[in-house]
This record gives C-alpha cells, structure tokens and sequence, in this order.
C-alpha cells in the first residue's frame, strides 16, 4: 500500500529541503526523501551544498585564513605567536561537527514543520492505475504517492574523461574536503569557483600549490577589472595559475600524480604532485531516478529540461537547483524551491536570474551581481562606470585589508544600476546590498545618497557610487 503525500521532493539538499519545509508552511502533507549517508550510514540531509559543499568548504576556508593569519599577520598587530602549527585532523573534525550540526539543523527543521522524512533513493515506477509511484529504497522500502513531485537530485563533479576519481590521489570536491595531511605539492585542474576556494586552503596551509586551466583568461565569467585585481592577489600569494593549458595524460602511481599538459604557448610540460583536486564543473545527477520509466525529457548536458517556472514535461512534475538549467549555487536552488511550492499553492512564486550574487569565498574574496563590463559591452548597453579602492576606506585599513575595490555599473540615461562588482574584504556581505539595490531597481544617485555607517567597508559601496557620478569623497 503506498502511502499518500500532497508534495513529495526527491533529494534533500537546499533546493528540495527549502522546498518542502515551504510546502508544509503552505498547509501540504509532504515527504522528503534523501539518500545522503553518514559515517555511521545514517541520514546525513543537505546535499552536495551541507555534507561536502558550501558550509564544509566555508568551514576549511575559516581554519586556514586563521592559520594564515597567525603566521603571517598577528605580528603587524604586535602579537607574537611562535610554534604556530595546524593539527589538520582537529581541523577536518571540526568541518565533520559543523557539517552535521547543519545536518542535524534539517532533520530538526523537518520535524517542525511536519515533514516526513524518508531516507534513501526514490525513483520513478509506472504505477498500475497510470501516473507514476515514488519507490524509496532505503534500510526499508516504501511506495509512496504524491500529487505534486518537486526533483532536487543536485549535481556531481564532472571527472576529467579517463581519469575517475579515486579519492585518494584523484580528488573531487568529496575527496578535497577529506584530505588528512598537508600534501607538499599540490595540483588542481580548473581554476574555477573550487579551484580557487580550495587552492586557497591548502596553500594557507604549506602546499604548493599549482593550478591548470584550460581558457586563456582568468574568471572569464567576471569582470575583467575585477579578475585582473584578484589575480595580482593570487600571484601575491604564491597560488600559481597557468592559463590556457592543454591538459593531456594522467598517470597515478606511488609516488603520487603526473600529469602532462602543453602550456599557453604549445609547450610540452609535466607536473607532478602529490594530491590531484579535478574541479572543472558539475554534472546534473539524475542517477536513479529512472527518468527513462516515466519519458522525463532531459537536455543534452543531462539535465531536466524545464520551463521558466520549473516545471518539467511530466504534469505534476516540477525540478529546481543543480540538476536544471541556470547557476549550480545553493541560494539560486533555494529560491527556486520556494517558488515551486508556491506556484503549487496557487501563487505567484518567482526567481529574478538577474539578481542571483554569485561569491569566490578567496582572500579577498569575489563578488558580483548583474552584468559585467565586457557584457555591457557586448549587450550594447550604455553605461556609467565608478569604483572605489578599499586602500582609501578607514575600516579596510584598520582591519588590515586593503586589497581590491567595489565597482559599480549604471545605465548611462536612467542610472539605474546594472552591475556591482567587488573584490576585497568581505565581499560576500557587502553584495547584499547591491542586491537588494537592483531588485527594487534603484539608481546609483539612491546608493549615493543613503547613509552608510562609519567606519565600514559598506562605505566603499556608498563611494563606488559617487564616482559614478565622479563625485566620490575620499579619494
Ligand atoms: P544538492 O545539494 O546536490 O542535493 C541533492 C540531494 O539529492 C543530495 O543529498 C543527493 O544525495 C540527493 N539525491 C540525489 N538523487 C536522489 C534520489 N534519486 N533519491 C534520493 N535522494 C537523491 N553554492 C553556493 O551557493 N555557495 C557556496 O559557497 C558553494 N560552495 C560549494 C563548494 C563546493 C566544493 C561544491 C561542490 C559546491 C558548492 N556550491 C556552493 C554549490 C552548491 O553546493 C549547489 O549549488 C547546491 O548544493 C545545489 O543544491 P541542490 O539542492 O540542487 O542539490
Ligand atoms: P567552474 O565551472 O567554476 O570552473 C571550472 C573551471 O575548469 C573553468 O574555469 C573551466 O574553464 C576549467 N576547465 C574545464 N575543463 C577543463 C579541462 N579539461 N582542463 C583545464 N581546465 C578545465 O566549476 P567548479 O570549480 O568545478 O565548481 C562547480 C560549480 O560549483 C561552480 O560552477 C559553482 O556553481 C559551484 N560552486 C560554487 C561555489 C561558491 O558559490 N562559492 C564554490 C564552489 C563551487
């Protein structure tokens, strides 16, 4: 006998838990079925984004820029630390502790919310009577029936073709987060979002670290300005980049990873190490699903197809986050989830691709929202352009940070504000504002006009601003 739901999501990673915890606020009878495991084999809910993703790699990130600092900046603030070391097996337990805290954060979630929770795979099975059941398999099977299937099956890292991951000297992001030991030197295919956040971690901790990648430019998606600043950093940091480079055999062996490539200019080159992270993007996961069964249409890259409100070619079948069309970010997954469910109720749930921020968690960190420069460019647009260097704000100074500048892109009739671009400190909180700027399609007159509290990096906003109208203030 199947059991019956209003809404059943498939996956519980920050696309599908979203959605059926807001599902349940609408008033749904609703399941949730995930078949992440823990060490122990138990439920470990939250996706890619909780177990080996967003928070774990953020938890790392924090470990190591206090290792950083310890070694390398207490002393300009006149505090001596001698013998600083970093006992790496402390520091991956602790990203395991906050790893299942968030875990643990969702099942608690799920129980408030009156969401049944179902612990393995689920999978499409032709029902008798037409439609489609929901089979779990787990540590038991259950048959379950819902009116409304929301998918979040997620993404998996793509392996470079011939080379599977391993784990052990063929990293993913899975294998990357587990590392037990500081590896002398290590290599990373794809300088991309991964490459960079966890280059940055191992070299913060001793590694020499190597980088490859294949375009001829840096971040190519971000503005030019911008990527060209954080690279001078990178340099600065001793994270070596090699742009443009053709990445050929791989061999693994005992003494570690070789890998042959032609660099920018066709020459044959080597580079061994001791550890290999493959970070050159995702791949939709639908593994399992059965989509075959049921006739789920899914694009040439494996990915659901779906519409601009989620929805896939099956009645009553809806997919959202990594596994469809649109940025693999956790927030971008959130909102969608949220929509769907209210599109399930009858309203009017939407997600504006234009305001998404993307972040680069890096020392300094990358963010953006909006269009780049080169898009403008290339869009035709006209526009205003202002920035401001972190080096002239007050706070940046105090706290020691001074890299990178806050950008500001607005349309050159309106001024509304078609872009902001940052690289320095704290990015990640300071595009909040830039968000919420173009979503109520503000101006940069309004930004330039708004009090920001000083001394604060937000003030390096206020400024960028100004100088659109080249009118900035303190520099
Ligand atoms: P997922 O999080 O992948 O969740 C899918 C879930 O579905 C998984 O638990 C999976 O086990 C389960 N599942 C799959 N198939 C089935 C099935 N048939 N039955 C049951 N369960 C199933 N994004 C950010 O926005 N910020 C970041 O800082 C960030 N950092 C990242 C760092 C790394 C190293 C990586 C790899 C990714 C990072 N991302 C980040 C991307 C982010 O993790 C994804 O965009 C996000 O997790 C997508 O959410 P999702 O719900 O679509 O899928
Ligand atoms: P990515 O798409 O960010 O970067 C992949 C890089 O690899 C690109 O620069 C690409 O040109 C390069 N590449 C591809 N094939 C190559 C090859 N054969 N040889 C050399 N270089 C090659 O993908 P990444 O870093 O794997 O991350 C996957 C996704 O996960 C991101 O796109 C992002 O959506 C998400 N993510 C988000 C984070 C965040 O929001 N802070 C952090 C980490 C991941």
């Amino acid at each position: 006998m199947s059991k019956q739901f209003d809404v059943i999501v498939i996956g519980g990673g920050p696309g599908g838990y979203i959605a059926a915890i807001r599902a349940a606020q609408l008033g749904f009878n609703v399941a949730c079925i995930d078949e992440w495991k823990n060490d122990k084999g138990g439920p470990a809910p939250g996706g890619t984004c909780t177990n080996v993703g967003c928070i774990p790699s953020k938890a790392l990130l924090q470990s190591s820029e206090h290792f950083e600092h310890a070694n390398k900046h207490f002393a300009e603030h006149g505090i001596t630390a001698t013998g600083v070391k970093m006992d790496v097996a402390k520091m991956i337990a602790r990203k395991d502790t906050v790893v299942k805290q968030n875990n643990d954060g969702i099942l608690y979630l799920f129980k408030k919310n009156k969401v049944s929770f179902f612990h393995g795979r689920g999978s499409f099975v032709k029902a008798a009577e037409g439609g489609y059941e929901i089979k779990v398999a787990g540590a038991a099977e259950e048959s379950l029936t819902g009116k409304q299937i929301i998918i979040a099956t997620g993404s998996n890292a793509r392996a470079l073709p011939g080379t599977p991951f391993d784990e052990e000297l063929v990293l993913s992001n899975d294998g990357a987060l587990r590392v037990g030991a500081v590896p002398k030197k290590l290599g990373l295919i794809g300088s991309g979002v991964i490459g960079l956040e966890m280059g940055s971690v191992w070299r913060r901790l001793g590694a020499e670290v190597t980088i490859l990648e294949g375009l001829p430019t840096f971040l190519g998606a971000v503005d030019e300005q911008i990527a060209k600043e954080a690279k001078k950093a990178f340099d600065k940091q001793g994270l070596k980049i090699e742009l443009g480079v053709k990445v050929g055999e791989i061999k693994t062996g005992k003494k570690g990873v070789s890998i042959a490539y032609t660099n920018a200019k066709g020459e044959a080159q080597s580079l061994d190490v001791d550890k290999l992270i493959v970070s050159i993007g995702r791949v939709p996961n639908t593994i399992g699903l059965n989509t075959e069964a049921v006739g789920l249409a899914l694009d040439e890259r494996g990915a659901i197809v779906v519409d601009a409100d989620c929805k896939t070619n099956l009645p009553g079948v809806w997919a959202v986050g990594d596994v469809v069309r649109g940025p693999m970010l956790a927030h971008k997954a959130e909102e969608e989830g949220v929509a769907v469910a209210e599109r399930i109720a009858g309203q009017h749930g939407h997600v504006n691709f234009n305001t998404v921020p993307w972040v680069i968690y890096t020392s300094p960190e990358i963010a953006w929202v909006g269009r780049t420069e080169q898009q403008l460019k290339a869009d035709g647009v006209k526009y205003k352009a202002g920035s401001f260097p972190f080096l002239a704000n007050g706070r940046a100074r105090a706290l020691g940070d001074t890299t990178g500048m806050v950008k500001m892109l607005a349309d050159a009739e309106t001024d509304e504000i078609l872009g902001v671009h940052i690289v320095g400190p704290q990015a990640s909180e300071l595009i909040a504002e830039a968000v919420v700027a173009m979503e109520f399609k503000a101006s940069s007159e309004d930004i330039a006009r708004i009090c920001h509290a000083h001394p604060s990096l937000s003030e390096a906003t206020k400024e960028a601003a100004l100088a659109v109208d080249k009118r900035t203030l303190n520099f």
